[in-house]
């Protein structure tokens, strides 16, 4: 984690919007120096638009972007010292790699014979010494994705926003990509802007995340803080493989609340929202966190419920579990699963009350369901 305390780029108040369509809504953030900071959030929530402000390309409505504590709303792109790589690499196709790295320099007006150096520098960097001849259309995606990057490295940025640059690359490249780029970030010590709406991604990667939707920020935190303490029950939803269930308050306590779930009490965290006896809530309790027949020390909670189906993904099994018309889904360790279950046995679920979130029920329509019945 950086930790230099300075500020790389600051919003206050952003807000952008295409006639009624709020693309970024009140967006508040300081980004520090050396910082990997992610945008994620579904399609359309507005991360390319808050990267486009960013860059200068777009003008906001309201509110202003800071680079280095200046000013910059009204400065045009190019006169920021910032630089953009987009999923679609745009590499010149008839300059070779070279040539290409060559180019923003030349804007710059720097000579090809003092380029050099730089052009090896961030060859290196990227690993593709000796492709310094070859054509784009001679690479492969990932090597053209390296080069772009090199390129937009060269001129030495204060800060490199990246709109999924490794969208278009195929799932164990992607994985490879994330951590060169990961490794060359560390080595630059460049702050990162970084969008993606992939969120395992954004998760390995990032020291700080900003998960959005509609334009709104619902929550700004480490992959650590967005995953164990989600903010709402969209971001809640959107990262991880969550369960959640309908209950009731029953009790608030001082160190924990009860609810009442199917018929069940099901000791849970306090919530940050004010609830109060008979409210509608939702709980969320984590798919790893749910335990299939719990041997000697019992959890906080345990339901009896009826195994409704097994299914075996390689590295784990998921189990769904029903109890009085509630659902709820146990991920167990391949390793640690016990063969002797079957579909229809009766079993004991149980969870820890810490494991149990709960949020307003008004929420539910922003949770974001991967279920069957979603389909
Ligand atoms: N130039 C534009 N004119 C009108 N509406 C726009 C324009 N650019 C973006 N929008 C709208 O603003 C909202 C945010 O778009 P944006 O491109 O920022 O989303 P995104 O989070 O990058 O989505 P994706 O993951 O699909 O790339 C969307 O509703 C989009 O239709
Ligand atoms: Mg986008």
């Amino acid at each position: 984690m950086p930790n230099s305390g300075l500020t790389a780029i600051e919003l206050r108040s952003l807000t952008k919007k295409f006639d009624d369509v709020v693309a970024v809504d009140n967006f508040d953030v300081i980004i520090r120096k050396g910082e990997f900071f992610s945008l994620l959030g579904p399609s359309g929530c507005g991360k390319t638009t808050t990267l486009r402000v960013i860059a200068g390309l777009e003008i906001p409505t309201e509110g202003s972007v800071l680079l280095e504590n200046q000013d910059v709303t009204r400065i045009p792109a190019y006169k920021r010292n910032i630089n953009t790589v987009f999923q679609d690499y745009a590499l010149f196709p008839h300059m070779n790699v070279k040539k290409n790295i060559f180019f923003p320099m030349k804007m710059k007006k720097v000579k090809m014979d003092d380029a050099g150096p730089r052009i090896q520098k961030v060859l290196r960097l990227v690993n593709m010494e000796g492709f310094e001849t070859r054509l784009p259309q001679q690479l492969s995606g990932g090597q053209r994705q390296r080069i772009a990057l090199a390129r937009s490295l060269v001129n030495e940025p204060a800060a490199l926003l990246l709109d999924e640059p490794l969208g278009a690359l195929d799932f164990k490249l992607r994985i490879a990509m994330q951590k060169v780029l990961k490794d060359i970030q560390r080595n630059v010590g460049i702050t990162f802007v970084y969008v993606t709406h992939d969120q395992t991604e954004a998760m390995t990667m990032s020291d700080r995340i900003a998960v959005m939707k509609g334009g709104l920020v619902h929550q700004i935190g480490s992959p650590d803080e967005i995953y164990n303490e989600p903010a709402s029950a969209f971001v809640a939803s959107f990262i991880g493989d969550m369960n959640f269930l309908n209950g009731k308050i029953l009790k608030i306590g001082e160190k924990e609340d009860h609810a009442e779930v199917s018929g069940n009490s099901v000791r849970t965290r306090k919530t940050k929202t004010i609830l109060n006896r008979g409210d509608d809530i939702l709980l969320c309790i984590r798919s790893e966190r749910v335990l299939l027949n719990p041997g000697k020390s019992l959890p906080d909670n345990l339901i009896k419920s009826r195994l409704k189906r097994i299914v075996f993904r390689g590295v784990d099994f998921e189990a769904t579990c029903e109890f009085n018309g509630s659902e709820i889904r146990a991920v167990v360790g391949a390793a640690f699963w016990d063969h002797s279950l079957k579909e229809g046995d009766i079993v004991r679920i149980g969870f820890n009350f810490d494991d149990v979130v709960v949020f307003p029920r008004s929420e539910e329509k922003d949770v974001i369901k991967y279920s069957a019945e979603a389909v």
